[in-house]
């Protein structure tokens, strides 16, 4: 799985970190996971008889010209299930997944540097949907890191299907477990800073993996409120276990400057919508989504009595 992305960075000049990272997601894939062989097989069914082109086809990353076996496609991708990120449209196949990933592409799209050219750094990056997207942007790398190994498996068996987006790799690693190379010009985390233990670890570890001149692009979820208020969960919010802190966008930019970011942004606050984060039968067995995590009674809460989920994108430089 791995080999591929060893020749593509041997292109680069940093040999002992590339290195370093393969290592680090060497050792991520030999951690036993007994659902390994169910996954395999299901890369083994979606193998396509001609690599098919990638392009855009809003919302989805459309993959032309790829299959011939639609069943046996259908079978495989089904065997990957839950697809949270996407969405995909494979010839006629509609994978629609969880969340309707375009949308928030749309909000960041015409704020960021042009990607292309760029090494791009995707942390928490899901199964690629947008690590995919930066490549069809013509990014010179982009790398998408993900420790969750069954996205990993999900980047797999959308890449099998196309000879296009070769600039993105997946590697199924956390931020902590980089060493860190001041080498991407754009540097994306998008919904990970609420799942992190150390917030201020988090934006200090994504400063290091920046180039000189690089763009901070951060996406979370946050609280109304002033400077200094953040709203930390006793429980679960919105049924999700393991969210730790949510700021409001004052806190969240003293939280940036305090890392030491520069020219700081806020590009982009909206409330999640259960149009973006929909239930759709490509999630399997457990379908719930956003309308089953909101109170029935009002929606401007979760099912825990918190305030409902909204986010913000934030624009930063090294
Ligand atoms: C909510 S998803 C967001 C996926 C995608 N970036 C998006 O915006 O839709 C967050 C992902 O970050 C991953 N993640 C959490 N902590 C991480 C860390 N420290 N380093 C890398 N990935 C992490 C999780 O496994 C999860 O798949």
């Amino acid at each position: 799985m791995l080999n591929d992305v060893q020749t593509f960075f041997d292109q680069f000049d940093h040999e002992d970190i590339t290195m370093q990272w393969l290592k680090a997601s060497q050792a991520a894939l030999q951690v036993k996971n007994g659902n390994v062989g169910r996954w395999s097989a299901a890369l083994d069914l979606i193998t396509p008889d001609k690599k098919g082109v990638a392009s855009v086809a809003k919302p989805y990353i459309s993959i032309t010209n790829s299959t011939d076996d639609q069943a046996q496609l259908i079978e495989g991708l089904s065997k990957l299930m839950p697809w949270r990120k996407g969405p995909f449209l494979i010839d006629n196949l509609a994978l629609e997944s969880e969340w309707q990933g375009d949308m928030k592409w749309q909000r960041l799209k015409q704020h960021i540097q042009p990607l292309r050219g760029r090494k791009v750094l995707d942390v928490g990056s899901g199964n690629g949907y947008f690590t995919l997207r930066m490549a069809l942007e013509g990014a010179a790398l982009a790398l998408g890191i993900e420790p969750f190994l069954l996205f990993n498996y999900q980047f797999m068996a959308i890449k099998s299907l196309t000879s296009s987006c070769t600039t993105a790799h997946l590697l199924p690693i956390r931020l902590e477990d980089m060493a860190p190379a001041a080498i991407f010009d754009t540097v994306f985390s998008m919904g990970v800073l609420y799942h992190q233990r150390d917030h201020m670890l988090h934006l200090q570890q994504l400063k290091k993996m920046m180039a000189p001149e690089g763009e901070l692009i951060l996406e979370t979820l946050i609280v109304d409120g002033v400077k200094g208020h953040a709203l930390i969960p006793q429980d679960r919010y919105a049924r999700m276990r393991n969210v730790h802190c949510l700021p409001s966008v004052e806190t969240l930019k003293s939280w940036l400057e305090e890392a030491e970011f520069n020219q700081i942004k806020v590009i982009n606050v909206c409330k999640t919508t259960i149009e973006e984060q929909r239930r759709t039968e490509w999630i399997g067995e457990n379908s719930a989504s956003l309308e089953d995590f909101l109170d029935p009674s009002d929606d401007n809460l979760t099912i825990e009595g918190l305030p409902a989920p909204k986010r913000v994108i934030v624009i930063a430089q090294q």
